[in-house]
């Protein structure tokens, strides 16, 4: 079950005596924006590492990587992977770090939960991925191990590797694992129909993004220390259709669909957005 209940880094056993319980952080990363963010949990928490290797690496480059992809899915083959060395049973946490590919956690991922049984053990999802996938990935842990506990994740853009150092701090702080002060953003308020100001925002954000075609129809807005987050609703604007597309082709092609994609405008900075729910 998710639990969205912060979890203190110190447990209370019977007779009193505390207990830290041990962290590893595991992952998988193919191009080390994950990497980097495991480094950083794992620097913050003094905790152990692990990295998830697949047998035949992921090695080319991104249309390789998205061919060999589509191929497995098509056969329904998960990569091997070597072996985790580490005794999963003396941790408590497992902070698991991955990629997003295809909505989802990168398969080396895949692999190692479908071959390990994380009962009892406390998860925090983490990952990278070049515009979203946080919420689908950690709905699919939940479904993968339906008998440990998914805990709140962390997830950033590849785009925003420069935000990790800071982000990974404040998640750190703001769900107990760490101690010290944290800025705890008020809830948004209610989505009102954006006016052109906020379009135009919106549109600066995510302008030149490929993967998202979009129009904002509603937003909330909430002040951060040191700007401003948009939270937008927005609908997948119709592609044109390729022209070398037949008809059936063309009636196959997704239904305009609805977003959500957060917006951050830093104090006189362009607008760049932070992640896309779909
Ligand atoms: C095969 C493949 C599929 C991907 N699919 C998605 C996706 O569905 N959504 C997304 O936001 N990013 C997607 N990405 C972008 C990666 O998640 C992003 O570049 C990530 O930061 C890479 O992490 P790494 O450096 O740890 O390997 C994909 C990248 C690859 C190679």
């Amino acid at each position: 079950m998710l639990a969205f209940v912060a979890t203190a880094l110190t447990l209370v056993s019977c007779g009193q005596k505390k207990e830290t319980p041990k962290v590893l952080v595991l992952y998988y990363s193919q191009t080390s924006n994950t990497k980097m963010v495991a480094q950083e949990i794992a620097n913050r928490l003094k905790a152990d590492v692990e990295e998830i290797i697949p047998l035949r690496p992921y090695d080319g480059d991104f249309q390789a990587t998205i061919e060999r992809c589509m191929q497995e899915r098509e056969q329904g083959i998960k990569p091997e992977i070597q072996p985790v060395a580490t005794d999963l049973s003396k941790y408590d946490i497992i902070f698991l770090g991955y990629p997003v590919w295809f909505g989802t956690y990168a398969p080396p991922v895949a692999a190692f939960l479908a071959q390990t049984d994380l009962s009892g053990k406390q998860i925090v999802p983490f990952c990278t991925f070049g515009s979203g996938g946080l919420e689908s990935s950690t709905k699919d842990l939940v479904a993968s191990q339906p008998k440990a506990t998914i805990l709140p994740g962390y997830g950033v853009r590849a785009a925003r590797m420069a935000a990790v150092s800071k982000e990974v701090d404040q998640f750190l702080k703001a769900n107990g694992f760490l101690e010290g002060d944290f800025f705890q953003p008020e809830d948004f308020p209610e989505q009102h129909a954006v006016s052109e100001e906020e379009a135009a925002i919106f549109d600066a954000a995510v302008g030149d993004y490929p993967m998202i075609h979009a129009q904002a129809t509603t937003v909330a807005s909430r002040n951060l220390p040191d700007g401003t987050e948009y939270f937008f609703t927005a609908v997948d604007l119709p592609r044109e259709p390729r022209p070398d597309l037949s008809d059936d082709e063309k009636s196959k092609m997704p239904p305009a669909g609805e977003l959500q994609i957060y917006v951050l405008v830093a104090n006189g900075e362009t607008p760049v957005f932070t992640k896309v729910i779909r």
